[in-house]
């Protein structure tokens, strides 16, 4: 796609990683950020992921910062939202964003679980307004979720994952806006389980982890569940769910397990204890395994782009 202008709401955790790719991929990028001490580290932020992948800073010429939201989004093409997750404040900054951009520009929201059909609820051209829910770091993880919403047209999912496409990233179009659209639906899912077994003593934490990383998670990033379902065969899946699904957990709500968790303020890295003890060192070789694995395979498949 050509070098388009797009605006970016909100320049945190997420939004400056969406801004950074976007950037890379060649298109001029205004950022509105509210918050004085966040515009302040944006450039050093920014940097950072350049350094990362070793890249030309002359890209983050791309980013202009903003303390407004109008001459962010000014003529921009497509609007990424990724301010905090409440919606009366989305829905607030959605109807700002209609006055002040083209009818046709793409409003799109970064939203983990409010369906953008809510957030765009009031606006007069609901046609342009669309889910994309990319997962954290935006820069690193390939998968972002496009979401249709009641009223998306074809034109809008289309030119969006074109745009998400040609920057690199993998989208994927969900039909429909349900809660957690997809990838955390899954995700959930698995947790919910997780918590079960341990809450019933069938194993600890460090075990769950273990069997999930070193067992389906060791082939989990080349072989999704429907794929490696085919190829055990059906006629075993079947056989196994008649066994195995009336014994799974069905807990409706979260598990009186976590809500102790919770109500004990053990809430994981940040206070020391979550479902597994953490001092400051073993918290900070996660993080490390985790960022070094993922800058791995976004070079590895950034060379494979070339
Ligand atoms: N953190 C994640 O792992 C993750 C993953 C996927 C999606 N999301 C979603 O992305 C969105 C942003 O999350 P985040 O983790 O980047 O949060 P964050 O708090 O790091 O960033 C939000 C930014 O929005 C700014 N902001 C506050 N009010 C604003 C306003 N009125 N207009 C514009 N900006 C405003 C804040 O100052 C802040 O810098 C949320 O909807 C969240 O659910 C987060």
């Amino acid at each position: 796609m050509s070098a388009q202008k797009i605006g970016v709401i909100g320049g945190g955790l997420m939004g400056h990683g969406i801004a950074y790719l976007l950037a890379a991929a060649g298109h001029a990028v205004g950022v509105f950020e509210p918050e004085a001490k966040i515009r302040a580290i944006l450039p050093k932020r920014l940097r950072a992921i350049a350094d990362l992948f070793g890249d030309d800073v002359a890209l983050l010429e791309n980013v202009s910062v903003h303390d407004q939201l109008r001459p962010a989004v000014g003529d921009a093409r497509f609007v990424f939202e990724a301010a905090p997750e409440k919606l009366p404040l989305k829905q607030r900054i959605f109807a700002e964003l209609e006055s002040a951009v083209a009818p046709d520009t793409i409003l799109a929201s970064n939203s983990s679980a409010i369906p953008s059909t809510e957030i765009g609820r009031h606006l007069k051209h609901r046609e342009r307004v669309v889910g994309t829910h990319f997962w954290n770091p935006p820069h690193l993880v390939p998968l972002v979720e496009v979401i249709e919403s009641e009223k998306t047209s074809g034109e809008v999912l289309r030119a969006t994952m074109e745009l998400l496409r040609d920057a690199g990233k993998t989208p994927v179009h969900v039909r429909r806006d349900v809660p957690g659209f997809v990838g955390n639906r899954l995700q959930h899912a698995l947790k919910r389980e997780a918590i079960a077994l341990v809450a019933a003593g069938v194993c600890d934490a460090e075990t769950i982890d273990i069997v999930v990383r070193e067992g389906p998670g060791a082939r989990m990033a080349v072989l999704g569940p429907m794929e490696q379902s085919d190829l055990v065969g059906l006629d075993l899946t079947f056989d196994i769910a008649e066994v195995l699904y009336a014994d799974l957990d069905r807990t409706a709500g979260p598990h009186d397990f976590l809500r102790q968790k919770v109500g004990d303020g053990k809430l994981g890295m940040k206070t020391g204890e979550g479902f597994r003890r953490w001092t400051p060192e073993t918290a900070g070789a996660v993080r490390e395994r985790l960022s070094r694995f993922l800058v791995q395979q976004a070079k590895a498949r950034r060379k494979s782009r070339v």
